[in-house]
Parts: structure tokens; sequence; C-alpha cells
């Protein structure tokens, strides 16, 4: 296979007499949304994006990705910024550029599958407020999913973009399940719903480029419609991706800004430009337009927001991905569950079965949300399977996929698994084969009314509806019914300057240590604490001088004795989110032995939160019952009744945190 690119020009200045090239590379800038997505866990607002918009502008890209993804949540949850005022807002400073939006299909821009008439409204109105171009995607590539927004996208006479999530069981590209011609089945797929464009989307920037060259080959030949690549930077692959996309046809690629670019972000779009310069895929674009516009994120931008990347590390790649072929984000996640669950010795045994679960679950892309149902399930089954019992503890997420909720697996799931995971599920145990939709009642009415006395017109209620408990906050920020949270207002420019002229003041030597007082006698309240700040250990004693400890929330622990010795470590304390003022991160929880008399404990295997309780004290259950529902890690898991007996206590509610090792309940034979 010959390469499709080739050097037509090299004597020109490229501010004039530049000649067009006959087959330009199209791209779509992501800075506004995918790249402070990847690098500062979506906060940039909207007034930061206002002083670079009517200069993108000017640049020529295929489209300006502004909306989407997790940019609906952050903006309600943590800025106080009405996601649909974005997009009218840049609309008025970049008029002329479409905008593209990131669509979950179904899930839309949250993290379950919503019912029709919300999905059907929420396209109505994202096109009526400026979205243009709909790049659609489903974690499972299951195009059912996308059915009714596809009739809403073209209802509305925007451009629907259809994904292919890029996902792969072996180093390379190939297999029994994601190969050439799985790509190729997918595309034709999308051809025939009426995509106006194709996307392969490789979340994980897993794609190699030699991968990418033949796949975009046969994709040129197998479908009409322009071919458009995403990918990540994440694991160092994806220039070299982006570069042989391009000679095999590929038509638009997804960069950002230099700024925002590279680790878990994007290629920046300047090296493209150059290197394609002069030849028959020249972009067109103006270097130093672009120059213009990363010196105005540099000053006046950047400095806002330096202090949200993730990490500090000297390598920006993460070679974990090249050596798991995981998503880098899904990889740290797993680390911190562990670490949470005192279990980071057993990472090795977690790589190892992560491949047999999602095996064992159909082989599914690994992509929000299937990549944390993956990676849960495989932590639960390491920590918790006994003998040769695998699957004791399945969360709710994997019961839902299983029955067929979130729709077809690439291959069918573990006829096993699947009928424990089913047993005593509350939809049937059954599993479904038609569109996941269709078993969902409507929604938008219930929400209508729920919300009728906040909601001023359509726009909120979906905000409403999409996010019921934060999306009702949002609603009082917004109509100043409730103060904002302090951490909810931007950083300003003046913030940061202060915080470098105190930097800068320590640097040079000039902040005087304030005089140390004398140490007073410390009492009996004295308590020592190993903290970890930044790697650094320090040993803190700290002593309640105010008399007795202020304890607002009565919580038991296992009692020493009688647990094994993972079982007799003393939990740490958990905020009362009901309290949090007045509950001292430094006060250990009461620590009082639950009367346990001849009962059994059903003991927290994990720290979490309880979302349900299924039992009342004085119920009879039986082993193996649901008792209560534990959300750790985003992910349900039903604890079951250790013993047969009667329900002699339970010591906890809905919405209680609870560390590991807490009784939540006892039952007596
Ligand atoms: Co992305």
């Amino acid at each position: 296979m010959s390469s499709d690119i080739s050097v037509e020009n090299t004597k020109m200045d490229y501010n004039k007499d530049r000649p067009k090239a006959k087959n330009p590379v199209k791209v779509m800038d992501l800075t506004l949304r995918d790249g402070h997505q990847s690098l500062f866990a979506t906060r940039g607002r909207t007034e930061d994006m206002i002083p670079v918009a009517e200069l993108m502008d000017e640049v020529g890209f295929w489209a300006l990705e502004t909306w989407g993804g997790a940019t609906f949540d952050a903006m309600h949850r943590f800025l106080n910024e009405d996601p649909w005022e974005r997009i009218r807002t840049l609309k008025k400073y970049a008029p002329k550029t479409p905008f593209s939006m990131l669509l979950r299909a179904q899930n839309l821009v949250g993290y379950r599958n919503y019912a029709d008439d919300v999905a059907e409204a929420f396209v109505e109105r994202a096109a009526a407020n400026g979205m243009d171009v709909f790049r659609t995607f489903d974690a499972l590539n299951d195009y059912r999913n996308f059915e009714t927004v596809v009739k809403g996208i073209k209802k509305a006479g925007k451009h629907f973009q259809g994904c292919i999530c890029y996902s792969m069981t072996e180093p390379r590209m190939g297999g029994d399940v994601y190969n050439l011609d799985y790509y190729v089945s997918k595309a034709k797929k999308l051809e025939a719903m009426g995509a106006d464009s194709i996307c392969v989307k490789d979340m994980a920037g897993l794609m190699a480029p030699y991968d990418a060259f033949p796949l975009f080959k046969a994709l040129k030949q197998a479908v009409k419609p322009p071919l458009h690549l995403h990918s990540h930077f994440t694991s160092g692959m994806a220039p070299m991706t982006h570069l042989k996309a391009i000679e095999a046809g590929v038509d638009i690629v997804d960069t950002c800004m230099s700024p925002y670019a590279y680790r878990t972000s994007h290629p920046a779009v300047e090296p493209m430009v150059m290197a394609l310069l002069g030849t028959n895929r020249d972009t067109g674009f103006d270097i130093n337009l672009l120059a213009k516009i990363n010196e105005i994120f540099e000053k006046e931008i950047v400095p806002k927001y330096r202090h949200l990347l993730a990490d500090n590390k000297m390598s920006i790649i993460d070679i974990n991905v090249l050596l798991h072929q995981t998503p880098g984000g899904m990889l740290s996640n797993l680390v911190n569950q562990l670490r949470e669950m005192d279990a980071l010795d057993k990472i090795d045994k977690v790589y190892a079965e992560l491949p047999r679960v999602r095996k064992d679950l159909g082989q599914i892309p690994l992509v929000t949300p299937t990549s944390q149902i993956v990676g849960t399930q495989t932590v639960n089954n390491v920590l918790f399977d006994e003998g040769d019992e695998r699957y004791k503890m399945i969360t709710g997420q994997v019961k839902d996929l299983c029955y067929g909720l979130y729709g077809k697996t690439a291959v069918p799931i573990n006829p096993e698994v699947q009928q424990k995971a089913l047993k005593g599920y509350p939809r049937g145990e059954e599993p479904i084969t038609c569109r996941p939709a269709e078993v969902l009642e409507p929604e938008l009415d219930k929400a209508k009314e729920e919300i009728k006395d906040l909601a001023k017109d359509i726009d909120d209620v979906l905000i409403y509806a999409l996010y019921p408990v934060t999306g009702k906050k949002f609603l009082k920020w917004k109509y100043g019914l409730e103060p904002v949270p302090p951490e909810a207002k931007p950083r300003t420019m003046d913030d940061v300057k202060a915080e470098q002229e105190l930097l800068a003041m320590a640097k040079a030597g000039k902040l005087v240590a304030k005089k140390e007082k004398p140490v007073p006698v410390m009492g009996e309240n004295l308590r020592k604490f190993n903290v970890l700040v930044d790697g650094e250990y320090f040993e803190v004693e700290v002593e309640d001088t105010g008399g007795p400890p202020n304890i607002s929330y009565a919580r038991e622990t296992a009692p020493r004795q009688s647990a094994s010795p993972r079982q007799a470590r003393v939990s740490p304390p958990v905020p009362s989110p009901a309290k949090p003022a007045e509950t001292s991160a430094v006060k250990e929880p009461a620590k009082a032995a639950v009367d346990v008399s001849g009962g059994t404990p059903l003991i927290a295997p994990m720290p979490g939160m309880i979302v349900g309780i299924d039992k009342k004290e004085g119920d009879t259950v039986n082993e193996g019952e649901t008792v209560l529902i534990l959300e750790a890690m985003k992910m349900e898991n039903a604890l079951p009744a250790p013993i047969s007996g009667t329900i002699t206590k339970i010591n906890l509610g809905v919405g209680d945190h609870v560390a590991k090792n807490d009784i939540l309940c006892v039952i007596s034979p």
C-alpha cells in the first residue's frame, strides 16, 4: 500500500503565496472540551474561553469541540455555570466555525441510559442552543443505543458523526473480536444509519501508527462519509498515529492548542501544521495566528489552572497504557481503589484478572462507563473470591450489563457468570435482547412535575432530569435561593499573582517564620497520626482541648478481640456528610464495641456509602440474601447475610459513609 502524501512545494513563505493543498487535512480543535477535560478535570470556565474564541474562529478549524462529555456535569456541579449558557455565549464570539459536542448516545451527557423522551428533548435543545456536530458514541458500540438521538439530530438538520470506540484484546489490532473486519462492519452500519461522518474514537491512545494505516485504508475503501480520527496522547503514540492515518487518507483529525496538548490530552496542532506544510494535505492554517492564540492561553488563562494538573511526574507519557492496553484513567482508578482497601500489594493479581473479567463480560470496549464496571468487578474478584468460587461479590452495574441494560456485548457474556449475576435480579432473571431504552419508562413529565417550582424553562428541567441531586442544587444557586459555595467561584489572575509573589518571597528567603510558641503539656486526649503529604511523611500529634470528643454521629467498629487480624484494624474516621463542620477529621469514631452477643456481624468489606437497606431490624433472612447495598467507586455492591437468622441490629442509615470493617448489622441464628 502506498502513502497518499507528497511534498508539492518547498519554496514558499507561509505568510504569502502559499498554494492551497489539493486535499487539506481538516482539523477539529478540542482545547475547549476534551483538552481541559483531560488535563484539568473539565474545570475550564466559559470566561476563560472568551479571550481566545474570536481568534480561534479565524483559524479555519473544521469544528470547535465546545461541549458534551463531562462538561455538562462539571459545569453545573463544580463551576456554578449553566451548561446551556456556554454554547450561547461562545457562539457570539465564534459564529463562523461549527460547534461540536460529544454525545454518549442514550447516556446523553450522563452515566446511565435515559428514557427516550429525555433523549429527544435533550438533542432538540442542544441543537436549538447552537450545537452543530453531534459526535455520538456508545460504550458497547451497540448502535441501537443511537436510534433515538440520531432521529433527533437529523430532525434538527444537524451533522451526525457516528463513532466506533477503538478497542483491542491484544497488543496490536487483530484477534477474534477487534480486528479489521469488526471496524469495517461497524463503519458500514454507521453509513447505513445516515452518518454524515465516521469517527474512530481511540479514547485511551491505544492505536499504533501501523494499525492506523491499514485501518483507514480499509475504511476509506469501504464507506463514503468522511473519516475522522480521535486519539489521546496518553501512551505517546498519537502524533505518529495521526501521521500514518493522514497518509492512509483520513479526512479529519483532532488536536489541541499546544498549552492544552499532550499528557492525557491530544497531539498539538502546531507541529502538525508544520509537518504538513507544502504537501498535498497542507492544513492551510496560519502558524502565526496559532502562536498569537497560544500567547493568550499562556499569559491569561493557563496560570489559573496549573494547580489542577493531575500529576507532576517528569514523564508526560503513561507507559502502563503500553504495557496493559488499558486506558490510563482506568489504571489509576484501580490503583486508588486498591489503596483505599489496603491491598495495593495485589495490583499484579488485578492486572492478571482484568482480561479474564473483560472476557467473561463479553470483551466490551473500555470507556466510560464500561471501564469502571470491568475495573471494579476485577478488584472485587481479586479481593473477595475464595477457593473455586468466582464472582462472589457482583456489582449492580455488572448485573445490569448481564441483563442487557447497556446493550449487546461484543461477544456473548459467559453464561455461568450471567446466570449467577441475574439470580434474584429485580427486573427478571431472563436477559433482554431488545434495545435497552425500550424497557425504560418515560421520565420527562415526572421530572417537570418534581422541579416545577424551580425550573423556569425546559433547559432547567433537563438539568434536573439528567442530574436530579446536583442539578436541583445548581438551580437553587442559579435563582439565588441558596448561596454559592466559595469553591464554586472562579480563581482570578489576582489570586494567582498573590500566590506567585508569596512563592517568590519564600524562594528569596524573605518570608520570616512565625515565632514559635512554647509547646503546652499534652493531656490524655492526645492522638498520634501518620500523615503523608506529596509523598513526604510526617508524624502529627493532635490534642482535642475542648473536653470530651464531640462526635456528631454514632458508628461502631469491629471489636478487636473477635475479629481476624485484618478486621481488627481500627477504621479511619469518615466525616459525616450531614454535618461536616462538626466532625473534625482528626477524631476517631466511637469505638464502643457492638453487642454482637452470639450473633454474626455483617462487616463492610470496603469503604463506601450505604445506598440501600433491604431489611429492617426483626426481619428474618436466609444466608446469602441481600441485606444492604454499599456503593464503592461508583459501583453498587449487594451485601449478603453471612448466616440465616434474625436481624437484631442495623447500625446505619441510607446515605451513611462506612469504613472498611465497620459492623453494618448483626444477625442472630
Ligand atoms: Co477523548
